[in-house]
């Protein structure tokens, strides 16, 4: 073998052994000082804020502020933009970006953890399998420009993440106590309110929001013109049919109606199920907490209509989805499993 060969070969296995070195030793270190509790709670808060900052990025109109994927105009980070607003749209996005892969990082090591001590190792597995979806979806985001598919999609993924996580810190604990007389209304009302979720992304995913810009009822009238058709019509452009027409206003119409009313339902099965769970003295408190979580929920969604979507009221009414699901994922883990001892520190 050439001289210069051998000395890159040695130079490679060099290095590849101080990487695999360091890593064992960080798996080490990590297994023994940090407690997987500790490592999901701090997982889940990141996934909660990502997905706040996934709202923020679409609100600002930055979801195209790098055009491609992974890098920023072809860099790790924005550069050589000139202009000062394309510059701050690259920022956001590539800050949902470098927040998403931190995440990655967190779901992974939250993995290689569950499995050495053996905790909900294949529902770890799964949330990580999710995760690497998700940010293929992330991808699909930019390099398909904003398929509204593929938008809502994204967001569903995330909301799920942070739902699974949520139980996955749950079933960290010793639970006793389930409340099996409530099991399928609090299905009932996860399902309702995870449906939802889907119509309020395909609302948000097509720029629906002002499509009904008065309330209670829709452009005067109480059941408006509306286009189901095209309005539910998945596949198809931002903005367009499914033949590339320009979409009409009567399908943002649909979308937009289609939203406020199923609300509505949502109300009268969160509110059933709040006020069932508030009679049974485990989940007293969580059914408190659902009830407060649904009003403002909803006082959100109206008051977006009313104000013509301010952007901290458009990323409060996401953050309030996601509180919504959570209180209910918690209710679901407790009547089915039992209430955990979150004191307990075995
Ligand atoms: C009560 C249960 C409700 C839930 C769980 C819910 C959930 C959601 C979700 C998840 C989004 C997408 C947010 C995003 O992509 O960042 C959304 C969007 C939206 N929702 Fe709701 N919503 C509810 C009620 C309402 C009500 C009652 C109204 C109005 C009367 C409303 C109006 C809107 C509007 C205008 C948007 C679009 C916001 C945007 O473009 O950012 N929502 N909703």
């Amino acid at each position: 073998m050439h001289d210069g060969a051998v000395w890159q070969f040695s130079l490679n296995a060099l290095h590849a052994a101080a990487w695999g070195g360091s890593l064992v030793v960080a798996l080490v270190v990590f297994t023994r000082y940090l407690p997987l509790r500790k490592l999901v709670v701090a997982t889940t808060v990141v996934t909660l804020g990502l997905v706040m900052l996934g709202a923020y990025v679409r609100l600002t109109d930055a979801g195209l502020g790098c055009p491609d994927w992974p890098g920023c105009y072809g860099h790790p980070s924005p550069r050589d933009i000139a202009d000062q607003d394309a510059l701050a749209k690259a920022w956001k996005e590539m800050g949902h970006r470098y927040l998403a892969g931190a995440l990655g990082i967190l779901i992974a090591l939250s993995a290689v953890l569950a499995w050495i001590t053996r905790r909900a190792p294949w529902l770890a597995s799964g949330i990580l399998v999710l995760v690497l979806f998700q940010a293929t979806l992330g991808m699909w985001t930019v390099t398909m420009l904003l398929k509204p598919a593929i938008v809502t999609a994204h967001l569903m993924g995330g909301m799920a993440i942070l739902a699974l996580l949520l139980w996955f810190f749950l079933s960290l604990y010793p639970a006793t106590r389930a409340v099996p007389a409530l099991r399928p209304l609090a299905v009932l009302a996860l399902v309702a309110v995870a449906a939802q979720i889907v119509l309020g992304g395909w609302v948000s995913a097509n720029y629906a929001a002002l499509a009904c810009p008065d309330l209670p009822g829709c452009r005067g009238v109480a059941m408006p013109e509306m286009d189901f058709e095209n309005a539910f019509h998945v596949m198809r452009e931002l903005g367009r049919t499914g033949d590339g027409e320009l979409l009409p206003l009567d399908a943002l119409v649909a979308i937009h109606w289609t939203h406020r009313m199923f609300a509505l339902v949502v109300v009268a099965v969160v509110g059933f199920t709040a006020w069932k769970a508030i009679g049974q003295r485990p989940v007293r408190w969580l059914g408190a907490l659902l009830l407060a979580a649904l009003a403002a929920q909803f006082a959100l969604g109206v008051a977006n209509v009313a104000l013509s979507l301010p952007l901290p009221l458009a990323a409060a009414h996401n953050a309030g989805a996601a509180l919504l699901l959570g209180a209910l994922v918690v209710l679901n883990f407790c009547v089915f499993k039992g209430l955990p001892s979150i004191s307990n520190r075995q």
